[in-house]
């Protein structure tokens, strides 16, 4: 009778256990999604971070998305101003990198090899995707496969300390 009772307070023990497992991966899958679907400010070399920096329209961190235009206030996202200073807006699905004299390029983050589109880094002045290890260069092309094809360009426009991406 008392072994019945230590495993009914096994099982228990066991039950507790593998919930506590399964809400701690579902807290740490949400933080992860907030950093993939957000946009994130990083310098060379560096993974996208800063989850506080959402994208949308949300002027607080100086990102808005309206229509096919992005602006983004270099004044909130300082990472920015420096030559390798890059950005992923992922709700725009725009990848944005400075690439010295005050000059910008801004790419779709859609990547040309199996569309993935919020796993990206910059290394070695390279953007790479995270999915398959695809690069490209600060202007789009293809520097080592497996994709194919470049990432599309978009036009820049910088006033002050705005500036301005239209896909
Ligand atoms: S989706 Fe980018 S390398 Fe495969």
């Amino acid at each position: 009778m008392k072994q019945l009772t230590n495993t009914k307070a096994g099982k228990l023990t066991q039950d507790r256990r593998e919930f506590l497992l399964k809400t701690g991966s579902l807290s740490v899958m949400s933080l992860f999604g907030m950093s993939f679907f957000t946009a994130c400010s990083s310098s060379e070399d560096m993974d996208p971070s800063s989850p506080d920096d959402s994208g949308g329209d949300d002027s607080g961190n100086g990102i808005e998305v309206s229509g096919g235009t992005v602006t983004i206030d270099l004044s909130k996202q300082s990472g920015l101003k420096t030559n390798g200073g890059w950005l992923l807006v992922s709700e725009a699905r725009v990848l944005v990198v400075n690439i010295g004299n005050d000059m910008f390029s801004a790419l779709t983050s859609v990547c040309t090899h199996s569309n993935c589109a919020d796993n990206w880094k910059f290394q070695s002045s390279q953007f790479v995707c995270g999915c398959h290890g695809s690069r490209f260069t600060t202007d789009g092309s293809v520097a080592n496969g497996p994709a194919s094809s470049p990432l599309t360009s978009y036009s820049t426009m910088l006033q002050d300390d705005i500036l301005t991406i239209m896909k």
